[in-house]
């Protein structure tokens, strides 16, 4: 069977602009270190808010959206940490979003959402809900206070 010529031209471009596009993805990924945010098998123990500390450099926080909060509503690390965060949501879809952080996640009722972020810089982040909930979706926040580390 032959292929028509142009439309061989049309899918050779085709696929080297799907490859143009995954490539600068997954450069992107590494420039930046972004990190994606991943959807984990739900369990009913994310469900309980909860702040761990898993090492020195290492917080693990269950996070739960509902209307018209987050728990827990402050989140206090010491400065040079990483943080799991565990999202879910007790009622409608909420969002969560830590604009310095660039956070971007949603939170839905069964299921758990993850992502991990690094806060080397002392100072107050806000945590927002950019996902319209109902009446409070305007006061709906949290903070993470990141803390100076004390001396040893
Ligand atoms: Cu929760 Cu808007």
């Amino acid at each position: 069977m032959e292929i028509d010529k142009i439309e061989k031209r049309i899918i050779i471009a085709s696929l080297s602009l799907m490859g143009l596009f995954v490539f600068s993805l997954l450069y992107a990924k590494n420039k930046y270190k972004s990190d994606v945010p991943e959807c984990i098998p739900y369990s009913k123990i994310y469900t309980e808010p909860k702040i761990t500390k898993l090492d020195d450099q290492t917080y693990q926080v269950f996070a739960i959206a509902r209307m018209w909060q987050f728990q827990p509503a402050k989140i206090e690390i010491p400065a040079g940490t990483d943080v799991d965060i565990y999202l879910t949501s007790n009622d409608v879809v909420h969002g969560f979003n830590i604009a310095e952080k660039n956070v971007n996640m949603m939170a839905v009722f069964g299921a758990i959402n993850k992502t991990t972020v690094r806060f080397d810089k002392p100072g107050v982040y806000d945590i927002v809900c950019h996902e319209y909930c109902g009446v409070g979706h305007q006061n709906m926040r949290a903070q993470v206070v990141v803390n100076y580390r004390e001396e040893k």
